[in-house]
């Protein structure tokens, strides 16, 4: 595959949130079915299918999973008619596949493209995460404070008390002690059950309410944040965590050499990318699908980190 052309954001934007509607419109079928395993395939096909349409020599490079254990959408696979500029793509064509089957809140579709190059190429691991919205000095926060040193920073820098600031973390067994340290605060706490690409999101969109994000979640959960935040504005830090051998091995064989670096948010995102998402379930940052006889309806917000740009594109077809 041969890259012909400059990385066009403008002109794939469209094209991306194509991608994006394609999968939420495939996995909603599956809303509420209770099979994780069924609404995440339905999506891996209908966004591969879509970007497979797409003018673009593209690498993914965050996605299903690594070759030998996924057979599409894999780490490396190339995606695109190959006649186009040369692009890294990082995607999770449903990021909460348990929120899918339950039919519970915030499930989407997701997927970042850029230039060759562009996103850290994170293996399957955690990662400890950290964000907030625009509108703060660098460093207001860090993963190197304590939770309730982060809750009163943010709060001095938001000029309100530490009660008045909420944080939104997923609700893990690993994150007991933090949770009680950010409630020692007074600040509150949106728990979460999965989705931490949209937990990120949150902090970046006054309407949800939400002023920070913490916690351990996935690695390429962490990059597709990243690249988010990077189109909507604030502040994000991961740190990749490694709990055996095998872990540290992908980590090696990704090309990372240093395990305990921190990666800011143009760290993980090094260049413009754009960045679409898709509501599977209904959220606070966006509706899900609607289905209704003969119709469904998506939303999906696509943002280019360029220009600051966030669009809402919403698109009604027929279904038989
Ligand atoms: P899936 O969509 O693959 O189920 O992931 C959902 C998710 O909640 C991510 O948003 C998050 O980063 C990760 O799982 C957390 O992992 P774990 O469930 O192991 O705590």
């Amino acid at each position: 595959m041969t890259a012909t052309a400059d990385f066009q954001d403008r002109m794939l934007s469209l094209g991306l949130a194509r991608v994006s509607e394609a999968a939420a419109l495939a996995s909603a079928k599956l809303v509420g079915q209770g099979d994780e395993k069924a609404a995440d395939q339905a999506a891996v096909n209908a966004m591969r299918e879509q970007l497979n349409l797409l003018d673009i020599a593209g690498v993914v490079v965050i996605g299903e999973g690594e070759r030998d254990e996924a057979p599409m959408l894999f780490i490396g696979e190339e995606v695109g008619t190959g006649n186009g500029p040369g692009v890294d793509i990082a995607l999770d064509p449903l990021e909460g596949t348990t929120l899918t089957a339950k039919d519970m809140p915030n499930a989407l579709t997701v997927i970042a493209m850029g230039p060759r190059g562009s996103m850290l190429h994170a293996p399957d691991v955690y990662m400890d995460k950290l964000a907030i919205g625009p509108g703060y000095a660098t460093d207001v926060v860090t993963l190197d404070m304590s939770p309730s040193e982060r809750v009163e920073a943010l709060a001095k820098a938001k000029g309100c008390a530490p009660s008045d600031i909420t944080v939104c973390i997923l609700e893990r067994p690993r994150h007991e002690a933090m949770i009680a340290a950010v409630r020692s605060t007074g600040a509150a706490i949106r728990l979460i059950t999965d989705g931490d690409v949209a937990g990120v999101m949150h902090c970046a969109e006054p309407k949800t309410g939400i002023d920070m994000y913490m916690g351990e979640g996935g690695a390429p959960e962490g990059v597709l944040a990243a690249a988010a935040l990077k189109c909507m504005g604030g502040q994000m830090y991961g740190r990749l965590l490694f709990r055996n051998d095998d872990e540290r091995g992908r980590a090696t064989k990704a090309g990372i050499t240093d395990f305990d670096r921190v990666y800011t948010r143009d760290e993980m995102v090094t260049q413009d990318v754009i960045f679409a998402a898709t509501g599977v379930t209904g959220g606070t940052l966006l509706p899900g699908v609607l289905r209704e006889p003969g119709w469904m309806t998506t939303e999906t917000l696509i943002m280019r980190s360029k220009t600051g740009s966030v669009r809402r594109i919403n698109y009604r077809t027929p279904v038989e």
